[in-house]
């Protein structure tokens, strides 16, 4: 066991007082191993794990065959440039094309998906149209195209001057929608469901009708799907869940099975405009993150696992039914496949911590909404084990946050 991995927790968050930027609020948890949807700490501790990798690890922890063609290719080559062609990465851009449509261009976070995603809107078609129409509530990422186009003052606060050429509209609100549209308009970027913005599913007719504007408006139509592509709508990609078609897709977070790597899709004649010096990345597509990509779509597919998203996610449905009924403070529940918010009516960050301390790792957006991000392969019995968990803490926080009612003297 290499040295640094026998550090205990405590030891561990020493380290990064010391040593790491704190631009993140980290549990003192040292996690030093994991299979599946399971995951232990440095002390030993066993953690079951309903939000493996903040979404990325929708196979569980080192699933074994994205583990193998790692090992395999690290051993063969690790990288080289765009200059030259590698057959993992042809190969990788084939098997999403034939799941979902057109030709890839790689890079490593959701993020660099989504910057690709809005130059490309700039470069194809007329130049004098450069505006993306947007929704609030969403969420692109963090670089400053991907955060101009993430319409949530909070992520733009003291970062000014943003980006200009957004304009944003209510999510769910076609009509605004249409309003926000003007001659300089060149596309549309919606997530089909708001995972960060709080787990919200974008209605039918919403979806529907931004795909029948762009027509009429002759605007490309993008979906980000960091969140909600590669298998975790019970689909291959969210826009399959939801049937509109885009003409760009951005994908990351789960794309590799937990290795880092990020893809833009876009449909053949939109994808002739990223000619070369346009666009570029260093690592993007590269053998690593490229056998990883096709070995997460190849346990997918053999392993039926969208079969099994789908029965997994009826017995969350099920048991968070349940819960909704023995706990009066939910304010909503909302679902997609294995993409679950639980609205709480009270500030909920504190039931993570509770979860924790049970052995139970969740996440909470928004404030007031818990998040469920669970991976397809996880056992029916450890769905029940971490519900009743849930259940439990979710139950005793809801009756802490009631005020006892006061007598009067
Ligand atoms: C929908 C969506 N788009 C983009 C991003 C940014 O991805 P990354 O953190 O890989 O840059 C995220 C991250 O949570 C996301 O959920």
């Amino acid at each position: 066991m290499p040295e640094d991995t026998a550090l205990s927790s405590s030891q561990t968050v020493e380290l990064f007082e010391q040593y790491v930027i704190g631009n993140y609020r980290r549990f003192p948890v040292n996690l030093v191993r994991g299979e599946g949807s399971q995951i232990w700490d440095s002390e030993g501790r066993e953690y079951l794990d309903f939000f493996p990798g903040w979404g990325c690890n929708l196979l569980g922890h080192c699933p074994p065959r994205v583990v193998r063609a790692v090992q395999e290719q690290v051993a063969e080559l690790i990288h080289v440039p765009n200059t030259w062609h590698m057959h993992s990465q042809g190969r990788w851009a084939q098997m999403l094309s034939e799941r979902a449509f057109g030709k890839a261009f790689f890079c490593n976070s959701g993020a660099e998906a989504n910057e690709a995603a809005i130059k490309l809107a700039r470069i194809h078609g007329d130049p004098e149209r450069y505006k993306i129409l947007t929704f609030q509530g969403g969420f692109h990422g963090r670089t400053f195209g991907a955060l101009a186009a993430t319409a949530q003052p909070a992520h733009h606060a003291g970062l000014g001057p943003m980006l200009a050429g957004f304009s944003y509209a209510p999510f769910n609100d076609l009509e605004a929608a249409r309003s926000a549209i003007d001659e300089q308009t060149a596309a549309i970027m919606v997530e089909p469901v708001q995972g960060e913005g709080g787990v919200h599913v974008g209605t039918s007719e919403f979806l529907h009708g931004l795909r029948q504007l762009a027509d009429e408006h002759n605007l490309l139509l993008i979906f980000d799907e960091v969140q909600t592509g590669c298998g975790r709508t019970g689909k291959w990609f969210g826009y399959q869940y939801f049937d509109v078609q885009p003409d760009v897709l951005t994908l990351a977070k789960s794309l590799c099975g937990g290795v880092a790597g990020g893809a833009l899709l876009a449909s053949d004649a939109v994808a002739s405009s990223l000619v070369p010096g346009k666009h570029a990345s260093t690592f993007g597509g590269n053998p690593l993150a490229a056998v990883a990509g096709i070995a997460m779509l190849e346990t997918i597919q053999r392993e039926d696992l969208l079969t099994r998203a789908e029965s997994n996610a009826q017995q969350f449905r099920n048991a968070l039914q349940h819960l909704k009924q023995r706990c009066d403070h939910i304010r909503e529940i909302r679902q997609v496949g294995l993409m679950i918010g639980i609205e709480m009516e009270f500030e909920a960050t504190q039931i993570v911590q509770a979860c924790l301390e049970a052995g139970l790792l969740i996440n909470c957006t928004q404030g007031n909404v818990l998040r469920l991000l669970p991976a397809m392969n996880i056992e029916p019995e450890q769905i029940e084990r971490g519900m009743r968990i849930l259940s439990d803490v979710v139950c005793e926080a809801a009756d802490k946050s009631v005020e006892p009612e006061r007598t009067v003297s």
